[in-house]
């Protein structure tokens, strides 16, 4: 594996270089069990632009793998860059539950041969005010999910974060009821903008960025776009999350980006792209509003924020 310097190649050399690494990663899996294609898409496909990438300006891999939020190792934004690298990442499991026909363990290697990976650079908006551009690779979960075959039965989807007390640092401070939850409606999960994310830049997750399996919802607030899955559940009801039982008058189960929705503390209108100085305005849904509007338009999103 080679070891990149971010600090001194640049952006496109770290994209075409990662790129590569990530697809060979993929390679060697496929060739241990005796397979060709891994995964729908051919692999000399990863790099093509998808259709859902924004064209503007990607922020730096520098500052999407130090300014981080991952509480589970120190709430301060340069500890998960400090201390996540007690995470385990090899070998990963998730297990599914709840209202499907297809309960059970899923190894990730097993898992990501059977699904489209592709790069997507998408915007990401943290509650906080800050923004970034990050190009994820990923694969769309409704592909995971449709395997998984929901009953009827199945309203939302639960996610569950790994919860390993002699790992993770930050958890032996109940700054949050571990492990980190989060939840999705079921045709807010099936969206096609919504990605399991598996690489940032072509390259392997950072552990600080979730690895090795975290989820992406571009036009909601960061903190739904949870970190190292273990566990995903089918429910009839909506799931309760951490940040809703942390404090549910400041996150919504929902919490689509809405400029015209304050935080109680902050307003939401304005957001500092980081690496850049000038504030820019926030957009409706993170910009996404054609994709994922339809979704809400019989709801009062200052209720349901
Ligand atoms: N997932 C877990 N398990 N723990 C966390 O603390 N933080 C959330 C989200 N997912 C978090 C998490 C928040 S608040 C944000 S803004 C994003 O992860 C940050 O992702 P990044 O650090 O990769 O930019």
């Amino acid at each position: 594996m080679l070891i990149l310097d971010s600090n001194k190649i640049s952006e496109n050399e770290v994209t075409d270089r990662a790129v590569y690494d990530n697809r060979r990663k993929f390679m060697k899996t496929a060739a241990g069990i005796g397979i060709v294609a891994v995964s729908g898409l051919p692999l000399g496909q990863a790099q093509a632009k998808s259709n859902y990438s924004t064209e503007e300006k990607k922020t730096d891999f520098k500052d999407i793998s130090t300014y981080c939020n991952f509480y589970e190792f120190g709430t301060g934004k340069s500890d998960p860059a400090q201390n996540a690298h007690s995470l385990m990442t090899s070998p990963w499991d998730v297990v599914v539950e709840g209202e499907c026909a297809n309960p059970g363990k899923y190894n990730l290697e097993d898992i990501i041969k059977q699904v489209s990976l592709e790069e997507r650079i998408y915007r990401f908006r943290c509650v906080e005010g800050w923004s970034m551009v990050i190009p994820w690779m990923g694969f769309p979960l409704a592909e995971l999910i449709k395997r998984m075959e929901p009953t009827s039965k199945a309203k939302y989807v639960y996610f569950e974060t790994l919860l390993d007390r002699k790992n993770m640092p930050g958890v032996a401070r109940p700054v949050l009821d571990w492990p980190y939850a989060e939840g999705l409606r079921m045709d807010e999960a099936m969206n096609p903008l919504t990605l399991m994310g598996t690489g940032i830049y072509g390259k392997d997750l950072l552990n600080q960025n979730g690895a090795p399996l975290r989820l992406v919802v571009p036009w909601k607030y960061g903190f739904k776009s949870i970190k190292s899955i273990v566990k995903i559940r089918f429910t009839e009801t909506q799931p309760s999350t951490s940040w809703q039982k942390a404090n549910k008058n400041e996150y919504g189960f929902y919490s689509n980006v809405n400029p015209e929705v304050s935080h109680p503390r902050w307003s939401q209108r304005r957001e500092r792209r980081i690496g850049q100085f000038k504030k820019i305005k926030t957009q409706k849904f993170n910009g996404y509003a054609e994709q994922v509007a339809s979704m809400y338009s019989e709801m009062d999103l200052k209720k349901f924020f």
